[in-house]
């Protein structure tokens, strides 16, 4: 809602801002995006680069297989413009011609019939070329965004979890959408624009000084104030509009926040107050607004006016010339039709400045991912064992930021088919040993073997392949069930599927749904409810045959019930593996081979279920209540 208000503002005050002789982006090569188009970008600058050059050159290196297509591009908008502008020329001979009264009437309709079809011709080629080369841009640039976006997402894909740990969804996202969009926008219509422009600013130069030297001059010295008094209510009308967005997005933020804790507000009687508090910040973006749309709306005028006193100077001062100065009447009908149109390629040029600054602002943060160091990669030594499910941690120390260590001085053995549970306060440590195991972050000291070998010396993904983990949030994929489970071993046959949906108690419900095994999960599975996800992700886990399985509180979200069904079938599903589960439940603990007590990254306490309870430390408090997990 919030954002369709700001794109309709946005595109209000573009239209309006555009709506010139001189702001306009109708030039050759600059086309107007139609409806479900990207309205409004120009005004849209994020940031500026740090390294213009070098990111221009990165962008282009996409280009380079589009070479050919590139030239045709830059022939067809040659063409295109220089067709154009033949074409306005041509009126000067003709007008002459049509005014020069020592010609018979029927020789000059004659004429005026040929130069007609060359004038055809002119605009016929130029509207062909123009097509081409948009159709051909248009192929080149999404080619181009098309390979960025794959280089990026692969590039992701390879990236060690420290560097998602950095950067929140909604970040990565954006470099997906936004950034990527904008580098697609300057290369199929600002670069363009860029060229065209400056063709069509030399072209109408050439021809103004062709036409008459001394109206050229006039117009010439118009420029800088125009050019002025345009940046100059550009600015101002920018400024407003970016406070006006900060104010829309406070009056937003702040109706939703109302809303969503109306509860919270009613219990409090915080209507009151939130009333004025709303009556501020609305009376704010009235001001705002008022700024925003009156700069964006004189504009058009003002420089429509503006314009008007260059045009009827140049044309008085060239009908003088055409009376007393033997210049002609088609020379000075050309004229001032390029003079009316002169400041338009120089102000399109001063509005893609911004957009290609901005779109390679985006490029370099997308080009940031991309140079981003992926998981180090396997040691040419590392090797691919059949792993059978030894696990030990030999003093290890680790943590996430440097100087900031979370694991002190770690040791603990499971050997294969045994079952280590890890209890601890929410922060002890517990996942993040977990994490250390699959080599999800690598350690600073101390050893981590599996089966004697130690871990950095087993390829990464026989590692990742040999552990299973059900994790407490829970994720699923866009598919069916069927497919949602076989994640867990891509062979794996529908009977096999069905077995370890029964293993973890999930078979009853998946043939309670409409669709049964085949039915379509969507956004991470927001049909299904919490605890049916977490039965779907420990069926996943039970298909695979891996000999380590992680079960990180993956009953957390299942009542009572439902965690004993899945715990017969987890005792299945864990008798011949090495499993390491934590839970907040002791109950699903207690039959653990060796049970882990972490606080603050230390074992503090280790042992059985009874031998626990025998000393009488923390873990007895715990299991009779005397402290609370916290
Ligand atoms: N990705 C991470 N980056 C930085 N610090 C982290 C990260 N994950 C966890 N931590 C920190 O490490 C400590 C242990 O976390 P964790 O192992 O998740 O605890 P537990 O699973 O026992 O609740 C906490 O202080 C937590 O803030
Ligand atoms: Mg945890």
């Amino acid at each position: 809602m919030a954002g369709r208000t700001l794109e309709n503002l946005r595109a209000r005050y573009n239209t309006a801002a555009q709506d010139t002789p001189f702001g306009n982006n109708r030039g050759p090569g600059a086309r107007m995006r139609g409806p479900g188009g990207r309205p409004g970008r120009g005004a849209q600058a994020t940031g500026r680069p740090k390294d213009a050059r070098g990111t221009i050159a990165r962008v282009f290196s996409y280009l380079k297989r589009y070479k050919l297509r590139l030239v045709f591009v830059v022939i067809c908008l040659l063409l295109n413009t220089g067709a154009s502008m033949a074409g306005g020329y041509l009126l000067r001979p003709i007008l002459n011609h049509i005014a020069d009264f020592d010609i018979s009437a029927a020789e000059r309709v004659a004429y005026l019939l040929r130069m007609l079809i060359v004038l055809a011709a002119a605009y016929m080629t130029s509207v062909v070329a123009a097509f081409l080369q948009y159709r051909l841009m248009v192929e080149v640039s999404q080619g181009a965004v098309e390979r960025i976006r794959r280089d990026l997402f692969a590039k992701l894909q390879k990236l060690p979890l420290k560097f998602f740990d950095g950067h929140s969804n909604g970040e990565i996202m954006s470099r997906f959408t936004n950034d990527v969009d904008n580098i697609g926008m300057m290369l199929d219509n600002s670069m363009v624009a860029m060229i065209s422009g400056s063709v069509t600013l030399i072209g109408m130069l050439t021809m103004m000084l062709i036409t008459n030297i001394w109206l050229t001059l006039i117009t010439v010295v118009f420029i800088p104030l125009f050019m002025r008094l345009t940046m100059g209510i550009m600015s101002r009308s920018r400024r407003y509009f970016k406070a006006q967005q900060a104010a829309l997005g406070a009056v937003n933020g702040y109706i939703e926040e109302t809303v969503a804790g109306q509860k919270v507000v009613k219990v409090f009687g915080r209507e009151e107050i939130c009333e004025t508090e709303f009556g501020r910040l609305n009376d704010d973006l009235r001001q705002k607004q008022i700024g925003a749309l009156f700069f964006g709306g004189i504009m058009g005028p003002i420089m429509g006016n503006t314009a008007k006193v260059s045009y009827s100077l140049t044309a008085g001062i060239g009908g003088l010339l055409c009376l007393f100065g033997g210049f002609d009447v088609g020379g000075l009908a050309i004229f001032v039709n390029y003079a009316s149109q002169f400041a338009r390629p120089i102000n399109e040029l001063s509005q893609q400045v911004n957009t290609v600054l901005s779109a390679l602002a985006g490029a370099e943060r997308v080009f940031q991912i991309m140079d981003e160091s992926p998981e180090e990669p396997d040691k040419p030594t590392a090797v691919a064992p059949v792993i059978r499910g030894d696990v030990a941690l030999e003093d290890v120390s680790f943590g996430y930021e440097p100087g900031k260590t979370i694991l002190k001085h770690i040791s603990l053995y499971a050997h294969p088919g045994q079952k280590i549970a890890f209890v601890g306060s929410t922060g002890a440590g517990k996942t993040t040993v977990t994490n250390l195991l699959s080599r999800f972050y690598d350690i600073e000291s101390g050893r981590i073997t599996i089966d004697g070998i130690e871990i950095h010396n087993i390829k990464r993904d026989v590692l990742r392949q040999n552990i299973a983990m059900v994790l407490q949030d829970t994720h699923l994929f866009t598919g069916t069930i069927l497919e949602n489970i076989r994640y867990g071993r891509l062979d794996a046959t529908d009977e096999e599927v069905i077995q370890a949906a029964k293993t973890a108690s999930a078979h009853g419900f998946i043939m309670r749904l409409a669709d049964g095994y085949n039915t379509r999960i969507d956004g991470d599975g927001a049909n299904l409810s919490q605890g049916q996800r977490q039965l779907l992700n420990i069926a996943r886990a039970a298909l695979s045959k891996a000999p380590i399985l992680i079960l990180d509180e993956a009953t957390s979200s299942v009542d009572t019930r439902t965690e004993r069904m899945i715990e017969r079938g987890m005792d299945h599903l864990m008798a011949d593996r090495t499993t390491f589960v934590i839970a907040h439940r002791l109950s699903t603990v207690r039959n653990a081979n060796a049970i882990m007590v972490l606080e603050n990254g230390e074992i503090i306490e280790r042992g059985d279920h009874d031998d626990l309870l025998a000393q009488k430390g923390r873990y007895y408090e715990l299991y009779t209540g005397k402290r609370e997990l916290s």
